[in-house]
């Protein structure tokens, strides 16, 4: 006999909270006492942030880290590094955060919206092949959720058409993807440490390549312009102060002796409950492909087939809040139906190119029917506990499928 659902006043399968966000403690206190009392307080100053780009970008296999403000600058930064120029077409997920294609704007240059698939999430290589043109200059994959994109066939069309990849690992810290981490695999990496993000200084970002001359092009631009060995008033490209403070470096090199061990517990947990509740009729959980060695879930995502899980997504998620358990819709409109791309209120950017761009003719389906009905959002900090967790978490959507029929019928699922 299944029990009664919380939403039509029954008990909750969890009244404890889960793990809270952000995980921090002595460490980061010490160094960020330590930045304090040094009066150093700006990248030019101290050795955090330096050491933190070393440290991070050997720990993603890549020789150069240029830590920046946000992971939409670090966007943005490499794109002009890699010499992407007015109106050049840049290839982007639709299913994404906004400064995915912002940044490519922000460029100067075109964001060219291709499908993902709609088992992963993530780019769906022939949707980019099909949106190759001759303007073509660049292919940002996301790692969406935390799950790499399919690289080899990335690498593959890019070395083809000879484009530019920029890896968007804003959800990857730490996601292995065969034998390479995440953010080392295309041109550049560019990583998030916004306050939701895996590992987090409140706000940052970290540019990552293995290419000296895009470093040195990131570290430039990254700093007024500057450039080794110039003087401070030399200033060689349009750039501007995008450097990280010291305070930020030190909490993210605590952030950093913290990565391993809860990317480990992330990955274990995330696999465990989506074998649980990938057995429940409609309950897609991202499929993972053999090459994803470690996924970083940010997101643990998946997306509900309504007709056959018996309850529409707004319901499931009413029910699974009510039984304890944080969730969300995530996205609910597609990037390219967002009014910044459908009316192309761009400002400044791309004058000549806007009125020949029409973002209502995009046809993005998979990404659409995400949005509109399918996908649920569970937060990496859930990850960080113990299997008991997991088992709450699908114990919730068990109790909801074995309900199904009284949660359909009820006010409370409206
Ligand atoms: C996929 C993706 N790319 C880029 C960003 C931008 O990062 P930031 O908020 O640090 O600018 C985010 C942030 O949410 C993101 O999710």
């Amino acid at each position: 006999m299944s029990q009664k659902l919380a939403l039509l006043g029954g008990a909750p399968v969890r009244t404890r909270p889960f793990t809270s966000w952000p995980v921090f403690g002595k460490s980061e206190e010490k160094r960020l006492l330590r930045t304090l009392r040094s009066g150093k307080w700006g990248r030019l100053h101290g050795n955090e942030v330096a050491e933190f780009e070393n440290r991070f970008a050997a720990a993603h296999g890549c020789k150069h880290g240029i830590a920046v403000v946000n992971g939409t600058v670090s966007l943005r930064i490499a794109l002009m590094a890699a010499g992407i120029r007015a109106e050049d077409e840049v290839i982007v997920p639709p299913y994404t955060f906004l400064s995915t294609a912002s940044a490519v704007v922000e460029a100067n240059a075109v964001p060219v919206f291709a499908d993902i698939d709609l088992d992963t999430f993530n780019l769906d290589p022939k949707a980019i092949e099909a949106a190759i043109t001759p303007r073509t200059k660049a292919i940002i994959p996301v790692h969406f959720a935390g799950q790499p994109a399919d690289m080899d066939s990335i690498m593959t069309i890019a070395k083809k058409w000879k484009l530019i990849v920029i890896e968007d690992a804003a959800h990857a810290h730490g996601a292995i993807y065969g034998n390479c981490p995440a953010g080392s695999i295309g041109h550049l990496g560019s990583f998030s440490f916004q306050s939701s993000k895996n590992m987090t200084s409140g706000e940052g970002g970290i540019i990552i390549t293995n290419d000296e001359r895009l470093a040195e092009s990131c570290r430039s631009i990254h700093s007024c312009g500057r450039i080794p060995g110039g003087l401070w008033y030399e200033h060689h490209v349009i750039s501007g102060n995008y450097r990280l403070s010291e305070f930020q470096g030190a909490i993210l090199n605590s952030q950093l002796d913290r990565l391993e061990d809860q990317t480990t517990r992330r990955d274990r947990n995330g696999r465990y409950l989506a074998a649980r509740i990938g057995k429940l009729p409609g309950i897609h959980p991202q499929k993972r492909p053999a090459d994803c060695t470690r996924h970083s879930y940010h997101l643990f995502m998946l997306r509900i087939d309504a007709q056959k899980f018996g309850v529409p997504r707004a319901a499931v998620l009413k029910a699974l809040q009510a039984e304890g358990i944080p969730c969300s819709a995530g996205y609910v409109v597609s990037l390219p139906q967002q009014p910044l791309f459908q009316n192309k209120a761009f400002g400044p950017y791309l004058p000549k190119v806007s009125a020949k761009l029409d973002y209502k003719k995009t046809r993005c389906p998979n990404s659409d029917l995400l949005c509109r009905e399918q996908t649920i959002w569970l937060e990496q900090s859930i990850f960080l506990g113990p299997r008991k967790d997991m088992d709450d978490i699908a114990r919730a959507f068990e109790k909801i499928y074995e309900n199904r029929e009284a949660l359909r019928t009820s006010k409370a699922s409206l």
